[in-house]
């Protein structure tokens, strides 16, 4: 599935995210900056903070638990946040655009 990173100045990266990864690997596997991912992926630095585009939460869902938690102390939270290493990849969502933050920190 095609997976679209978009930076905090509106520029655009695609990249081709096998099914079963993260949209974190996605990201780390491309190259794409803006998602720093220092944990790993194991839901505990929230350096991995991206905005799912509205048409797709019911696809990706919405942060629960743990991952809740952890988006209370990022920098702008919103409704549509989520941790890009807690969304696998499906094919439903072929065409996924995520939103990364101006800042992880
Ligand atoms: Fe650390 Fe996602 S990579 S919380």
């Amino acid at each position: 599935p095609l997976i679209k990173y978009v930076d905090h100045s509106g520029n655009e990266f695609e990249a081709d995210v096998d099914v079963g990864k993260t949209v974190m690997e996605g990201a780390m596997d491309n190259m794409i900056d803006g998602i720093l991912a220092e944990c790993g992926g194991c839901c505990s630095c929230a350096t991995c903070h991206v905005y799912v585009d509205e048409a797709f939460l019911p696809i990706t869902g919405t942060a629960e638990g743990m991952e809740k938690e952890m988006l209370s102390a990022v920098n702008d939270p919103k409704p549509n946040s989520r941790l890009s290493c807690q969304i696998v990849v499906n094919d439903e969502m072929d065409g996924l655009r995520v939103e990364m933050p101006e800042s992880q920190y």
